[in-house]
């Protein structure tokens, strides 16, 4: 009885492991606070802004610990909703690729960008729906 105990709990404690170390955007602390921003982020930002959040050098700008993110909030859910055709300074480095649109509305934008705001120990706080509401979506 006492061997099956002992097997059963390090079954557990594999399972437990692998969970808590798994390098997918639904292991950060933030997925549990916001899951539509989590589930949206590996959909649509994963593929150029990384699971890291890192980006890529000269291509993709970083959103973990990103003073032009942290800078502007609303700026933020502007970039998701409309994306952008600008150069930008992030970090000290520049970019110059466009970014596509990824949102269609105020509330997935918020969402996601919560979720930026927090994931990868970023301490963004949040933003709010009603602050957003008068960004007007061109396409
Ligand atoms: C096709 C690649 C691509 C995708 C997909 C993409 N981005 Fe971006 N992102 C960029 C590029 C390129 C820039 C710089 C744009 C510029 O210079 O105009 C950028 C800039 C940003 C910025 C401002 C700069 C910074 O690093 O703080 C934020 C915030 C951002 N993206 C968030 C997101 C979020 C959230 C998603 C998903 C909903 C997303 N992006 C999807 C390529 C992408």
């Amino acid at each position: 009885m006492k061997k099956i105990n002992t097997i059963f709990l390090s079954i557990l404690l594999v399972m437990a492991t692998s969970l808590s170390f798994g390098s997918t955007p639904g292991d950060d602390p933030a997925a549990a606070k916001y899951p539509n921003g989590a589930k949206i982020y590996a959909a649509k930002c994963i593929a150029c802004h990384q699971v890291t959040g890192m980006g890529i050098p000269n291509a993709f700008p970083p959103l973990k610990g990103s003073d032009y993110l942290m800078a502007d909030k609303k700026r933020a859910v502007k970039q998701v909703l409309n994306g952008s055709q600008e150069e930008m300074l992030v970090n000290g480095a520049t970019y110059v690729l466009p970014m596509p649109f990824q949102v269609d509305t105020h509330k997935d934008a918020v969402d996601v960008i919560n979720y930026v705001l927090n994931a990868w120990g970023n301490d963004g706080g949040t933003v709010k729906l009603e602050d957003v509401k008068d960004i007007n979506i061109v396409r």
